[in-house]
């Protein structure tokens, strides 16, 4: 007991770093992703996948024509686009040439009890059809047009949904309201979702005691990660975040008090929450530059540098973590890095299936 307790206060901060692949290091905060649920009021099929996978990639169902929900969280590229500013439909105005907020990946979305960088979504079903209502597929100007715009895509402009809508859910979608319409679509991605997994990381063998699994410089970089990074109060759990909602000083006041993005503040209207956003989950980050809710922070030697720099603390409403500016070296920087590598699961492969 006494060894474990002296382990765990050096963890937080003592100069004697434990030897790499040291049993001390081992991080039960950090532990492997679960099985996928069961849902047993929807339980999946192969056609409910099939069927949200069809809806991921058909552009038909956009407004243009032209726009997928794979054109921005792109199977290719770890389910987002690697872009600032995500580009909406083309039949949105044009004064409005990109989204404001970085495109987040799919990355275990399926766990997640609440969505957007801002948090205003905690029903998976919800968020999944909302893009057809916004800029990004533009089906209409409010939720109820864009529910009567989608029903008649799904029946009668591409009549052959109606056989998988059937098949996957046993319906006959012409005769459901819009509003059915569009929570079945929901459900069809959410089915599609539960195969975005992304676990099965080094971190996580060597996390079970494969020490070769991760190099020494990752091992470090974990350590830096738990202890003087205190990475790991905020991005804790088997996907590394808190789900809560931090200031970074990532939208700080402008001269006139306003910020870019009010972030949380937007969905509470709590003073106390402007200029926070949501905690997003590390697995698979590695790949899903640039950063932070706008994209306006190119690679995480970027991120690493805001974080220990008085930047971090430069909003008047930043989290109380940052009163105490966090140092890193350059060194300790690319080993945090290393370690973030570590966090890359098996590939996820998704192919695009013929569409009705
Ligand atoms: C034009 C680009 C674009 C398209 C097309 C698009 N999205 Fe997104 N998506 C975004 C952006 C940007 C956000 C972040 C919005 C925010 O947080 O306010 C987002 C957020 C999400 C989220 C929440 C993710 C999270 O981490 O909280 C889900 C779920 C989602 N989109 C699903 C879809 C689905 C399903 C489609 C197709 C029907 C789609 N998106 C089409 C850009 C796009
Ligand atoms: C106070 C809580 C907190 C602490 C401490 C913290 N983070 Fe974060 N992290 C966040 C929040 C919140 C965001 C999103 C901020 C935004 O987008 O404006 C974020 C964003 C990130 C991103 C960008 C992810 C993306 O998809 O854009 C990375 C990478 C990251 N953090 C790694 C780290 C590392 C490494 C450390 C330790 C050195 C750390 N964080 C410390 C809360 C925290």
């Amino acid at each position: 007991m006494r060894a474990l307790l002296g382990l765990s206060l050096c963890l937080l901060g003592c100069g004697g770093q434990p030897a790499p692949g040291s049993p001390s290091l081992r991080a039960p905060e950090l532990p492997p992703v679960e099985p996928l649920p069961a849902w047993p009021d929807d339980p999946p099929s192969d056609a409910k996948i099939a069927l949200g996978t069809a809806i991921f990639f058909d552009a038909r169902l956009s407004q243009s024509g032209h726009s997928t929900c794979d054109g921005c969280h792109g199977h290719l590229t770890s389910f987002q686009d690697n872009l600032i500013g995500a580009v909406p439909d083309r039949s949105y105005p044009t004064d409005r040439p990109v989204l404001e907020r970085n495109t987040p990946s799919f990355f275990n979305l399926i766990y997640a009890p609440v969505f957007r960088w801002d948090g205003s979504h905690t029903d998976l079903i919800d968020v999944a059809a909302f893009p057809f209502s916004e800029a990004n597929m533009n089906l209409g100007a409010d939720v109820p047009s864009a529910q009567m715009k989608l029903k008649q895509r799904l029946t009668v402009d591409v009549p052959g949904y109606v056989a998988l809508f059937q098949a996957a859910y046993g319906v006959d979608l012409r005769a459901q309201d819009p509003p059915s319409v569009w929570r079945l679509v929901g459900r069809a991605i959410a089915a599609f979702l539960r195969r975005v997994v992304s676990r099965d990381a080094p971190f996580d063998r060597w996390n079970a005691g494969d020490d070769s699994a991760m190099k020494p410089d990752a091992v470090r970089g974990l350590g830096l990660f738990r202890g003087q990074g205190r990475c790991v109060q905020c991005h804790h759990g088997p996907l590394f975040t808190d789900f809560g909602f931090h200031n970074l000083s990532t939208s700080p006041p402008r001269k006139d008090g306003t910020r870019a993005d009010e972030g949380r503040f937007l969905v509470t209207g709590d003073e106390r929450d402007r200029g926070a956003f949501l905690t997003p989950g590390l697995r698979g980050v590695y790949d899903t530059a640039p950063y932070f809710h706008d994209g306006r922070t190119p690679g995480l030697r970027a991120v690493m540098r805001h974080l220990a720099s008085p930047a971090s603390a430069a909003d008047p409403k930043h989290d109380p973590i940052f009163d105490r500016p966090i140092a890193l070296t350059d060194e300790e920087i690319d080993d945090l890095i290393a370690f973030l590598a570590a966090l890359r699961g098996a590939p996820v492969v998704i192919e695009q299936p013929p569409l009705p």
